[in-house]
Parts: C-alpha cells; sequence; structure tokens
C-alpha cells in the first residue's frame, strides 16, 4: 500500500487516500468520532460515523488517546469548517499503537515541557523550529560547497585550548591530565589550509559556561570556514554573505513554519538586502556614547547589554571590527597601524540575539604569537604543531565561526536559545 503524506493528501484534494500519523486532537459524540491527525507534513482532520463501523470498531475509536499511532484509508474532500480546509472520512482503520495518557498539556511550564523534551518535539511548535534547523544546516553546506570550499574535520579531543582556559571541558583520558574538548575546530584548521586552501565544517563545540543565560549552551553547533591568501575583508565578506544566504533559503522553504512561529518575514528581509554596517570598536563607544549614553572605557570588552544596546540601532546584523588586543585570543593579527587592537570582528545579530559569528584574520608572525600564549600562561610546547603552520610557507588567512543555535534563536524570535536545539545543554541541564 503506498501511503501519501498529509500534505500529499491536501494537495490530491479528492478521492480515497491511505494517510498514517499520530493522533493530534481527538473529540467525539454518539455519532461521530473526530480525529486531527499529525504527520511530519502537518495536520488533517478525520471523521468516522458510527453507522460504518461495527460496534467492537466504534468502541475502539472512542476510547482512542491523543498520540497514539493509526493507519486511515477514507475519502478526502474539501471542507471549509475544518482546520485546514479538508477532511478525510474513515472508511477502514488500523490502530498500531494506543498511547498511554499523554503527559504534555496546555498549561505545561517551560522547565516541564525541557523535562520533557524528548515528547515535546512532538509539538507543532518544536517541529517547525526543526524544519528550519534543519533548513540552516543544508544552507551552510551548500553556501560553503558553492564557493568551492572542501568540508574537513578537526578532531574533538584536543590537546591545547584556543578561546581560552575558563571555559574549558577537560575529560578523563588515558593519561594523567586528560584532554579539553573542542571550543572550536580552529587550530586543527589551519594546518589544512596550506593544503585544501578553503575549508569549512559543522561540527559541536563545547564550552564550560556556568552561567544561565538565554544565549549560552555547553553544547552547541558551531559553523566555522578557514581560508589561505584571504584578507580580513574577505572573510567578513563571507561571514556576510552566508547569514544572507541562510535567511533566504529559511524564507524560500520554511514560509509555513515561520507563520506557526509568527515570525515576522519582513524583519528577516532585511537582512538579505540591507549591507550589514562595519563598525569600529572606537566607533561603537562613540555611537553608545551618544545615543544610549553608555560610558565604557577603551580596552573593556562590550558584554550582553553593551551588545544589545548596539543592536537597537540597526535592524540587521552589525559588524563590529578591531577589538582591543587584550580582550581577544592570542591568535587574532595585530593591526600594523595600531598594535593595540586586532583585526579580529563579531556579528551581532539584530533584535538582542548578541553575537553570531566571531572570526578574524590570523596573526602570522610567530614570535608574537608565543608571546601571547606566554601572556595567557600556557606551556609553548603543547602548540608545537600550531606554530608550525607559521614556519613553512605561511600565508596571510583568516576564518570565523558562526553558532547555528543562535541564528536559529534569531531567525525563529525564540525566547532562548535552549528551544533551538534538540536537547539542549547547559551547566544546570543535561538530561533528558
Ligand atoms: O567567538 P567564538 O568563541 O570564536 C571561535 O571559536 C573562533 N575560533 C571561530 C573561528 O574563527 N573559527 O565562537 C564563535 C561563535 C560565536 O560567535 C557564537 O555565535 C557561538 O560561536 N558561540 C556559542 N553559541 C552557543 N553557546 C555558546 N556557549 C557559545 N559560545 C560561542
Ligand atoms: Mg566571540
Amino acid at each position: 500500500m503506498k501511503y501519501l503524506s498529509i500534505k500529499e493528501a491536501i494537495k490530491k484534494g479528492k478521492g480515497n487516500v491511505d494517510i498514517r500519523g499520530w493522533v493530534y486532537r481527538e473529540r467525539g459524540s454518539n455519532k461521530f468520532k473526530f480525529i486531527v491527525l499529525r504527520d511530519s507534513s502537518g495536520i488533517i482532520q478525520c471523521v468516522a460515523k458510527k453507522e460504518n463501523f461495527s460496534e467492537k470498531q466504534w468502541n475502539e475509536l472512542k476510547a482512542l488517546t491523543i498520540e497514539s499511532s493509526i493507519k486511515i484509508t477514507g475519502k478526502i474532500k474539501e471542507d471549509k469548517r475544518s482546520p485546514v480546509g479538508y477532511e478525510v472520512e474513515i472508511n477502514k482503520f488500523n490502530i498500531i499503537q494506543k498511547a498511554d495518557a499523554f503527559p504534555i498539556a496546555k498549561d505545561k511550564g517551560i522547565e516541564f515541557l525541557r523535562d520533557n523534551r524528548h515528547l515535546w518535539l512532538r509539538s507543532r511548535r518544536m517541529t517547525a523550529i526543526m524544519k528550519i534547523r534543519s533548513t540552516v544546516f543544508g544552507a551552510v553546506h551548500e553556501y560553503f560547497r558553492k564557493n568551492s570550499f572542501y568540508e574537513y574535520q578537526s578532531p574533538i579531543f584536543q590537546s591545547v585550548q584556543c578561546e581560552g582556559g575558563s571555559t574549558l571541558f577537560n575529560v578523563p583520558y588515558f593519561k594523567e591530565k586528560g584532554v579539553f574538548l573542542a571550543q572550536t575546530w580552529q587550530l586543527y584548521a589551519e594546518p589544512e589550509i596550506f593544503a585544501l586552501e578553503k575549508i569549512y565544517t559543522i561540527a559541536p563545540s563545547f564550552r564550560a559556561e556556568k552561567s544561565q543565560t538565554s544565549r549560552h549552551l555547553t553544547e552547541y553547533w558551531h559553523a566555522e570556514m578557514e581560508m589561505a591568501w584571504a584578507s580580513f575583508d574577505d572573510i567578513l565578506n563571507h561571514g556576510e554573505e552566508l547569514i544572507k544566504y541562510i535567511i533566504k533559503k529559511v524564507i524560500e522553504k520554511n514560509s509555513e513554519e515561520l507563520e506557526i512561529l509568527q515570525r515576522d518575514i519582513k524583519k528577516l528581509n532585511i537582512s538579505i538586502k540591507k549591507k550589514f554596517p562595519r563598525i569600529s570598536y572606537d566607533e561603537v563607544l562613540k555611537l553608545l556614547k551618544e545615543k544610549k549614553n553608555m560610558k565604557i572605557p577603551w580596552g573593556k570588552d562590550l558584554r550582553t547589554v553593551e551588545e544589545d544596546k548596539l543592536s537597537e540601532l540597526y535592524d540587521t546584523p552589525v559588524i563590529v571590527y578591531n577589538y582591543p588586543k587584550k580582550v581577544k585570543a592570542f591568535y587574532m593579527k595585530e593591526d600594523e597601524k595600531n598594535p593595540k587592537v586586532v583585526h579580529g570582528a563579531d556579528f551581532i545579530a539584530p533584535e538582542g540575539y548578541g553575537e553570531i559569528i566571531g572570526g578574524s584574520e590570523r596573526e602570522s608572525d610567530e614570535k608574537k604569537i608565543i608571546q601571547r600564549l606566554k601572556e595567557e600562561g600556557e606551556n609553548i610546547k603543547e602548540y608545537k604543531f600550531y606554530l608550525d603552520t607559521r614556519k613553512y610557507g605561511s600565508v596571510p588567512h583568516g576564518g570565523f565561526g558562526l553558532g547555528i543555535e543562535r541564528v536559529i534563536a534569531w531567525i525563529c524570535k525564540l525566547d532562548d536559545i535552549k528551544e533551538s536545539i534538540p536537547f539542549p545543554r547547559t551547566a544546570r541541564r543535561w538530561t533528558p
């Protein structure tokens, strides 16, 4: 038997159809039983008339519970009263499994839904988010492949830090001190650009973030690129084009889902059309002082509050570049004219979604890298493999990392990054 998806059945619009799925809603009277059936493609109302069934069958239908799995054969026809404009009159049915009482009901709080994420995943809201998530992953692959990047993988067990010791996960390994979980692919990507030149990945990254915020996970998916012969502008251009491409694809493929999430597509469209403003750290301090009355001493990193205030001034992501060297990672290239700042940039999303991309041109001077690693108290010997990249045919290069969940949270306008990933991990949540 060939089963149609609910979407296909609606497209067919008339005649007999075989469909299967889960009971999304049910109600009945002594003559009729209404079932709203759900599958991955959508929902449709089905109706059974008592007169068409034996008493045994009718009792089975009457006892049907939410989330029971069922196969239905029936006649589809247009019906203005039903939620999607079509209805299936049931001729035959086969209950595959009658579900226990489903724990998720309307009035449940956010923590309850997170405790039951394995079931909440079936909600229309989570389904919409997961479809958009799938589009985002696909768009990242498409963008980089269209631009002749090779897909490449770094190890997850790593011997050195890259983004600062405070967010490192140290895990037991065979050796005494254990190893670190990847914060980024970067130090293992740079050696490969001397062979493949243009590479990208999508992989999990790990950060031991102790604080509970709406934009930090301890395990998140990281889309990263690294490129030989690249100027700072080349890196920023790819970051901007990638974001535009992702949004374009989501609008193309997921208009239904954006509607379920009540996301204003016009707001997203602006970021496809307009060029992202690029402003230096120095200019940001001036802007925040003039427009938001915030006085930030030169040399301090921008915190969440400052990023949010800055994002209020724009309706697209804004690219902040040339940060003070002392707040940025050891590998970022010193500016030739001003050694106090580095060619590093953050993309700050609009609507208060924070940093979605961090990237930089890489320092080419081995001595400067060693100096900065020493200042951070690192053991230089551990970085031999990385320092070798600067010894044998070093070229100007750089790259960036994009936080997939931050981008999804922004695109879907979620209250919390935890809703953008199937099973969120934070300092306080590692179950289910
Ligand atoms: O700015 P970050 O730390 O940069 C790097 O890791 C570079 N090595 C990337 C590179 O140049 N290849 O992280 C990159 C992005 C951030 O802009 C943010 O979007 C995301 O990763 N991110 C997180 N997302 C969710 N939860 C967290 N705890 C995150 N930490 C960073
Ligand atoms: Mg960053």
